[in-house]
């Protein structure tokens, strides 16, 4: 049976190595719902762009440039800033919003396969959310169109197409969405040359500069992909002057797979005002922060106290590769199936890594205070203990990762996956333990709202991750550490529709562990 299975495995990932996925093409869809191609009539945008999904070269490491693919921006219409290039990246521009703004975005997509834009932590309607049936072929363009409903706080865009989002985000497309408000303008945080935008990923070059990713690996496919380098906004480790001065971080995990447990060196606290959804009622100080694939966390960094020349470093602190899960696949495919199926990072989850350094300047920054309370947001939540609780284990079985004990088919919707528009649930992830050893912290995502963490429970006490995760405040993706159960509390979207809900492990998500929801 396990080589059946095995052979069942290769079989997917020699599908979704090759370029096509022309079976989800937009020819091919059912009739239900398809890609809008042309823009609302009765819809005025504030803000219109295009966004356009190409093959690139950029120059990343020194000798020769690197082909990428990447996402390129032009505005329409709308404020000057709202797309923001960074020089000498992959990434796609920042696209700055404002809540309250009406969207209108006209995606080309040039790649050489189909593909779609998934907006995360956006709630937006279903046509506009980056569902894998609704991708677009090679040459053709669609258009969305929303209205920013989400608080201020740190989002990105990334394609989101059948079996093929690993391999599309590796290649470079992705990009940071900023929502702002009136409640977080309000604070005066830090912003222009002192709001830092970090973008992690990790990334394996060859001699020449190309990027490698797995050819049907399965190790790497079980595990998730990991690079060896790892890049801030696209660019090798750099040290960065910024003024001796309050700085606002964002940061966010694009990697495939890496978990990062960061933490300023010199004992610097990590003083945390924001997550996934935006600002958290009170800041956290943290002596690291967990962040993981898909998320994101919105740090303060006080460098005011520090002499010209100062540098403080970003890094990944070293955790047992255990802690993340992974993955020898115990007595029964022993070294002969490591050595016989390809190679694996020579920098494995958990290995200690520098993130980034900054260095100070002379100059000084505007005075600024932290206030005590960040934002009221959160008196609008309360917990409802009464809700139905829905069970979502996550597991591993005849060689695939599990979600809800099912695994992703384009349209399948279970009993238990519908939901009606704005009612609250609680839902369990509980990440169970496997006699064969397999074993994977999951960053699970939902689409549609953000949602709370109300209770976190079991694991083992010695996973040093466990220290650095901040539940606190709005969340679109939760790391679940092996043997943990989480217990979210979402409403769900008053949008109808098709939503998704997935490990954001990017391997594991094409390789199935990623389910609809219906909003009715
Ligand atoms: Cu960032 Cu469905 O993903
Ligand atoms: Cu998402
Ligand atoms: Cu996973």
């Amino acid at each position: 049976m396990h080589r059946r299975d095995l052979l069942l495995l290769l079989g997917l990932s020699t599908l979704a190595g090759a370029a096509g996925c022309g079976r989800w093409s937009a020819s091919s869809r059912s009739a239900e719902l398809s890609a809008q191609t042309t823009p609302s009539a009765g819809f005025l945008p504030d803000v219109e762009l295009v966004l356009t999904a190409a093959p690139d070269e950029v120059v990343v490491l020194p000798g020769g440039p690197t082909r990428v693919w990447r996402f390129t921006g032009r505005l329409i219409k709308g404020p000057a800033d709202t797309l923001q290039t960074i020089p000498g990246s992959y990434l796609g521009p920042v696209i700055r919003l404002r809540r309250g703004q009406r969207v209108r975005v006209r995606i080309a997509n040039q790649l050489p396969e189909s593909s779609v834009v998934h907006w995360h932590g956006l709630d937006v309607p279903e046509i506009a959310d980056g569902h894998p049936r609704l991708v677009i072929d090679h040459g053709r363009e669609y258009v969305v169109e929303f209205e920013v409903t989400n608080r201020a706080g740190t989002y990105w865009y990334h394609p989101h197409p059948h079996m093929r989002t690993g391999a599309q985000v590796y290649q470079g497309l992705a990009g940071l969405l900023i929502v702002r408000d009136a409640e977080e303008d309000a604070l005066a945080l830090p912003s222009g040359g002192t709001e830092l935008l970090c973008v992690l990923q990790d990334r394996r070059f060859d001699a020449q500069n190309q990027l490698v990713f797995h050819g049907g690996n399965m190790m790497e496919m079980m595990n998730g992909f990991l690079g060896d380098l790892v890049l801030v906004n696209g660019q090798p480790q750099r040290t960065t002057e910024v003024d001796a001065a309050w700085h606002r971080v964002r940061l966010l995990n694009a990697s495939n797979a890496r978990i990062y447990k960061l933490a300023w060196s010199g004992g610097v606290k990590m003083t945390v005002i924001g997550g996934d959804g935006g600002l958290l009622e009170r800041a956290l100080s943290q002596q690291v922060l967990t962040l993981a694939p898909g998320q994101r966390a919105d740090v303060l960094l006080d460098l005011t106290a520090l002499a010209a020349g100062t540098e403080v470093h970003l890094d990944s602190q070293a955790f047992a590769e255990a802690d993340a899960g992974v993955v020898g696949m115990g007595g029964m495919m022993g070294g002969g199936m490591r050595g016989g199926m390809g190679d694996r990072s020579n920098v494995p989850n958990g290995a200690p890594l520098r993130v980034m350094t900054l260095r100070t300047r002379a100059r000084k920054g505007p005075a600024f205070r932290l206030p005590e309370r960040l934002s009221s947001f959160d008196a609008t939540w309360s917990p409802r203990a009464d809700a139905t609780i829905r069970s979502v284990p996550l597991s591993f079985q005849r060689m695939r990762w599990l979600l809800g004990g099912r695994t992703f088919v384009m349209d399948d919707v279970a009993p238990e996956e519908s939901v009606a528009a704005g009612s609250t649930q609680l839902w369990e992830f509980v990440n169970l333990t496997n006699p064969m050893g397999m074993q994977a912290a999951h960053p699970i995502h939902m689409h549609g709202r953000q949602f709370r963490v109300v209770a976190r429970t079991g694991g083992d006490v010695k996973n040093t991750l466990r220290a650095g995760i901040v539940d606190a405040g709005w969340r679109d993706t939760v790391l679940v550490l092996p043997g943990e159960t989480v217990r979210v509390q979402v409403t769900f979207t008053r949008y109808p529709g098709l939503y998704l809900y997935h490990c954001h492990i990017l391997e594991h998500e094409d390789m199935g562990m990623m389910r609809n929801f219906r909003v009715t």
